[in-house]
């Protein structure tokens, strides 16, 4: 025999539909017996309200989860308006993490409109938020990555975010309320996207242009296109769907580990933020033949392998490989997940081509360092692979909380360690020299040795 036991009052939490679709059916039957419906100003006045329903109007969350758990308590049915899906970015991660207990009627994310609405596939697409967190993570993913949807918030928007694409390729497209009458999308490109405004709540996606075929005609400088308003569908018509207001739903941590990264999207699977990172699928630490090189100028495998790890990219971090020669550690950088800018003075050097040959998005800026570090944006971690004390002392000016150098000449170890720990870093280093196996005649093994080679890393407190 079944055993009959109180069922456990659940808040029901409904997704409004970026789509333009009516809202599911039973949100209707929900909202006629609801005692408490809690939502954005715009969310509550989309939808009909029982007479002598409590309601309370997202702003902060605190007051709110308290309602609904008093709610909870006294048995009374309560409902949670949301916008897209609230699984996803959204408010359900906090009222679970308050001990509610839920219910989710989920809509269409504000996601999946967009690229609906761009007509493109979304499933190798990264999804970012910058609401409510510093957005640097989100930017640096849109560097990084070919295909990647930003949630966006008030001064964290298309504007801000355009203007830190300067430099890298490509194409964005701005949704700004989905799903409503004042719907509007736009194709356009980071230096125009960043001289507009844009109205809240807008989506924007970050587009490699090898993701958009048939989009080729929109030139880095060439005029935005602006896609005609589209008709909302019939729930739109009735005002059921419509933006949630800023700040309302709870978020988390944006930046999400990639994995080795194909060029197009629709073709790989980002993860969730707080699962361990993969590793790219051929590996990193790779042998020098792996990438077009002159004269050696190369860092070794061996040492590479200890320089990536002490950079600590991954998805979310700004990388600079100053005198990047091949690009080597760089492009191992961005195989990580993190964007890399290779500064080098020489303009033949073959950055991009080994950049292309890994499937990675490596930005080249062609110029002597430390002149051509000027108006970089910050990075999170740098490798010091050329240069004089001019350029380590340049780097450490900008403070970022990272620095790897490597130097084969004895005399200049001191005096970087010393300018280092001037600068505030915990300087740590060792001396590298891998003697690899290499064959003899007759079958024989030898060891062949590689130049020694002073690896400091230093580090913020
Ligand atoms: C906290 S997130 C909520 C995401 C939501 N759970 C979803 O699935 O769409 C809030 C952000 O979603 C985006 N957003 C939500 N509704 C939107 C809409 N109707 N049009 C455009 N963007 C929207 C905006 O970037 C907004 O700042």
């Amino acid at each position: 025999m079944a055993a009959v036991g109180r069922v456990t009052p659940t808040v029901l939490v409904a997704g409004i539909d970026a789509a333009g679709r009516p809202a599911h059916p039973a949100l209707a039957e929900a909202l006629a017996g609801a005692g408490l419906v809690v939502g954005a100003a715009r969310h509550l006045a989309a939808v009909p309200l029982p007479p002598g329903c409590a309601t309370v109007v997202l702003g902060p969350l605190a007051p709110a989860l308290d309602r609904l758990a008093a709610a909870v308590a006294a048995g009374t049915p309560a409902v949670v308006l949301a916008s897209g899906d609230p699984g996803f970015f959204g408010i359900v991660r906090r009222l679970r993490a308050a001990g509610l207990p839920v219910r989710v009627l989920p809509a269409v994310s504000s996601v999946a409109a967009a690229f609906a609405r761009a007509g493109l596939p979304w499933d190798g697409a990264a999804v970012v938020t910058a609401h409510g967190r510093d957005a640097r993570p989100a930017l640096n993913a849109c560097r990084a990555l070919p295909a990647v949807a930003v949630l966006t918030a008030p001064g964290a928007g298309a504007a801000e975010l355009a203007a830190g694409l300067a430099g890298w390729d490509r194409r964005l497209v701005v949704a700004e309320h989905l799903g409503t009458p004042d719907e509007r999308v736009t194709w356009t490109t980071p230096a125009e996207a960043a001289a507009r405004t844009w109205a809240d709540p807008h989506v924007m996606l970050s587009l490699a242009p090898e993701t958009v075929p048939g989009r080729v005609d929109l030139a880095p400088r060439s005029s935005s296109t602006v896609s005609t308003a589209r008709k909302p569908a019939e729930g739109a018509a009735r005002g059921l769907p419509g933006p949630p207001a800023a700040g309302a739903d709870g978020t988390r941590a944006g930046d999400r580990p990639a994995a080795a990264r194909p060029p197009t999207a629709g073709s790989d699977t980002m993860r969730a933020d707080d699962q361990p990172a993969a590793a790219p699928a051929g590996g990193w630490a790779l042998p020098e033949s792996d990438y077009a090189h002159r004269d050696s100028m190369i860092t070794k495998a061996e040492v590479r392998a200890l320089a990536v790890a002490r950079l600590r990219p991954r998805l979310g971090r700004l990388v600079w490989d100053v005198g990047a020669g091949s690009g080597s550690v760089g492009i191992e950088c961005a195989l990580l997940g993190a964007a890399v800018l290779a500064v080098e003075r020489d303009p033949d050097a073959p950055i991009r081509a080994n950049a292309a040959r890994h499937g990675v998005d490596v930005r080249v800026v062609t110029g002597a360092a430390p002149g051509a570090l000027a108006g970089l944006p910050d990075p999170d971690a740098v490798f010091v692979g050329g240069g004089g004390p001019d350029v380590l002392a340049a780097v450490a000016d900008r403070r970022p909380p990272r620095v790897v150098v490597t130097l084969a000449a004895l005399d200049r170890v001191a005096p970087a360690v010393h300018l280092l720990r001037a600068a505030g870093y915990a300087v740590d280093g060792c001396q590298l020299a891998a003697a690899r196996l290499a064959d003899l005649p007759g079958g024989s093994l030898r060891l062949a040795a590689t130049n020694p080679v002073v690896l400091l890393t230093g580090e913020l407190p």
